[in-house]
């Protein structure tokens, strides 16, 4: 989604900016743009589609700049009017003096709209963005302060903001101000920066302030003022950023998620660390602030999620009932909010992000504190908002993810429920001692089998190239691995833009078989070892008899079901309950590599953004 980056200092200005953006481009956009304080003038520049056309659009007209020492630049995910070069950012008011940049939606912007027209201004484009130009300027005209002009107007917004607002009269001085959208100060020396993001900076500085809602800063290249919506000073904290700049760096790999998927052994390494020591000791997850006492008699958890990360719950459900028998409930985070729900104060409250920005993750967790639950946050994001709601929280560690489609980020999730529900079930003493022994052993070795399916991605390669031009297809499991069909198909949706839907196994009979034909390939998950084999082998034979093109991907050893499948994906042996962290890489895999064949845009998928920050 949109993103922003502000800078005063001594660097050149526009280098900074496109670096930001360019760091911040993996949330997805539309259109680009920057305003640059450049010697008593504001100079504005904006292209449409990617970054590159800023930047030759830029080194186009270099002949007009002479030096900026400041600017704002943003790249834009349109919400409000059509992807275009007018409504993209920065806006200015009506003489162009002021200029504004913004992520979130202002709710009331076409009464506020309505009142600036009357007073006179003038609307250039379709966006919300615009009326906060139009408000900061009526506010300055009558305040004479910048400062004191942003605070103002955005107490008459509603709605989701991070702003960063210029003006020609004060030269070199950046205000930012945020209400439920992220944004951040990053401090220098003799040089500040202001972001909606990390990466945005990461590059320059590690050291950051992140604002709180309500907050207004006020940002030149020697000072920042964090002020609160009654503008009293606010004394900030500030924060060492955890991330390295090497990890917004491809490492030699075509895209960011090869790079991601191949991380995924390290990544599980790292949040086993500290956490898992051998078989014979008890999972570590002092992440969890909730009584023991309580944890005994805990009876009932609701997991909240979208997209990947919900079918990561769906998977933490199988676990937790499986391991710890505490009855779980999984719920899409956009359906939660607008319903009853049973939310009390006895129920564990479970939010999975990636991001930790998701906006309607957000809303439910904070509709489960107000209902006084427990609110238990899983996410890769530790400086996120999100995480700053948690009661408990379990930071995954999976290092930052650039590739809109998420991989690292949810075998980490995955981990990070197996060792969550290890230790519900060693605190309520639900798991047989030897079969816990087994599970903490496999789990030891899930990077290991990992790396076995990474060291060897020929077939997927082959089955890739072999089904690219196949326009549907139903990915089909039981089980635990119903999670990894759904995200199976997600992943082939998101990425390649064919359609892919899971089903759990014994539902095609209910319906979806009716679509089955030469033209609809069935990707069947079997894991040996457990009751859901056999049953997932007939319903595949069930395809094959209404003559689907059928693709294995199992561990078992059988050659018999070579003569049932066309292709036949092999991963390593792996306990049934904990394949979800095996399955998944080879689907991911298949998805990289159709979409690879198809052409398509891999780490930045049309029309999707890497943090969902509107509702
Ligand atoms: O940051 P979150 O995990 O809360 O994001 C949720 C979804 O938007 C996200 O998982 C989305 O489905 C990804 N594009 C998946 O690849």
């Amino acid at each position: 989604m949109c993103g922003i980056v502000g800078y005063v200092g001594n660097r050149d200005v526009v280098e900074v900016l496109l670096k930001g953006l360019t760091n911040l481009e993996y949330r997805g956009y539309d259109s680009a743009g920057m305003a640059l304080q450049d010697c008593g003038e504001v100079k504005i520049y904006k292209t449409l589609g990617k970054l590159i056309n800023l930047k030759n659009e830029l080194e186009a007209k270099k002949s007009e700049l002479n030096h900026p020492t400041s600017g704002i630049g943003h790249i834009r995910w349109a919400t409000h009017g059509s992807p275009s070069l007018i409504n993209a950012h920065p806006h200015t008011c009506s003489c162009g003096r002021l200029v504004v940049v913004h992520n979130g939606i202002i709710e009331n912007y076409k009464e506020l709209r309505e009142e600036l027209i009357k007073k006179g201004c003038t609307f250039r484009s379709q966006t919300d963005t615009e009326t906060i130009a139009h408000l900061v300027a009526d506010e300055y005209a009558k305040a004479k302060d910048l400062e004191i002009a942003v605070r103002n107007s955005v107490k008459k917004l509603q709605g989701a903001y991070a702003i960063c607002v210029m003006h020609k009269d004060v030269p070199d001085v950046i205000v930012g101000a945020r209400k439920h959208a992220p944004m951040l100060v990053g401090i220098g020396e003799n040089e500040n920066f202001i972001a909606s993001d990390t990466p945005a900076i990461i590059e320059y500085t590690k050291k950051t302030i992140y604002l709180d809602d309500n907050e207004t800063a006020v940002v030149t290249k020697n000072s920042v003022k964090v002020t609160d919506k009654d503008g009293n000073i606010v004394e900030k904290k500030i924060e060492i950023l955890p991330w390295e700049p090497m990890a917004l760096s491809k490492l030699g790999y075509k895209h960011f998620m090869l790079k991601e998927i191949h991380e995924q052994p390290d990544v599980i390494r790292n949040v086993l660390n500290g956490k898992l020591y051998d078989i014979d000791s008890p999972i570590n997850l002092s992440e969890v602030k909730l009584d023991k006492e309580i944890l005994k008699k805990l009876n009932k958890i609701q997991i909240i999620a979208c997209g990947t990360s919900l079918h990561a719950a769906l998977a933490g459900k199988y676990i937790i009932e499986d391991f710890a028998g505490i009855s779980v409930e999984v719920e899409a985070s956009s359906e939660y909010i607008y319903r009853k729900t049973t939310t009390d104060a006895s129920t564990l409250v479970i939010g999975v992000s990636q991001s930790g920005e998701t906006a309607d993750t957000i809303t439910a967790i904070k509709q489960a504190k107000e209902k006084n639950a427990h609110v238990l946050i899983i996410t890769n994001r530790p400086d996120s908002n999100m995480a700053r709601l948690a009661d408990s929280l379990i930071p995954v560690n999976a290092g930052i993810e650039v590739s809109v489609a998420a991989t690292k980020s949810y075998t980490a999730q995955l981990i990070s429920f197996y060792l969550l529900a290890i230790n519900l079930a060693e605190i309520k003493g639900t798991l047989d001692k030897n079969y816990l022994k087994d599970i903490k052993h496999e789990l030891i070795q899930l990077p290991t089998k990992i790396e076995e399916v990474l060291s060897n991605t020929s077939a997927i390669q082959e089955c890739a190239r072999k089904f690219s031009s196949y326009k549907n297809f139903i990915y089909i499991a039981r089980g635990i691995n119903l999670a990894t069909a759904l995200e199976g198909a997600l992943k082939l949706k998101e990425i390649s833009y064919i359609n892919a839907t899971g089903y759990a196994a014994g539902e095609l009979k209910h319906g979806p078989i009716a679509m089955l034909d030469e033209t609809m390939p069935v990707l069947s998950i079997l894991v040996p070892g457990g009751i859901t084999y056999e049953k997932v082998l007939s319903n595949s034979e069930e395809a094959k008899a209404r003559n689907a093109k059928l693709i294995a991907l199992t561990s078992s050893k059988d050659t018999n079901i070579d003569n049932l499948f066309d292709v036949v994906l092999r991963i390593p042996q792996v306990m049934e309950i904990l394949s979800p962290a095996v399955t998944c890489v080879p689907l991911q895999l298949l998805a990289y590599y159709i979409a690879e064949f198809l052409g398509k845009d891999v780490d930045q998928p049309r029309n999707l953004a890497k943090s969902v920050t509107v509702e």
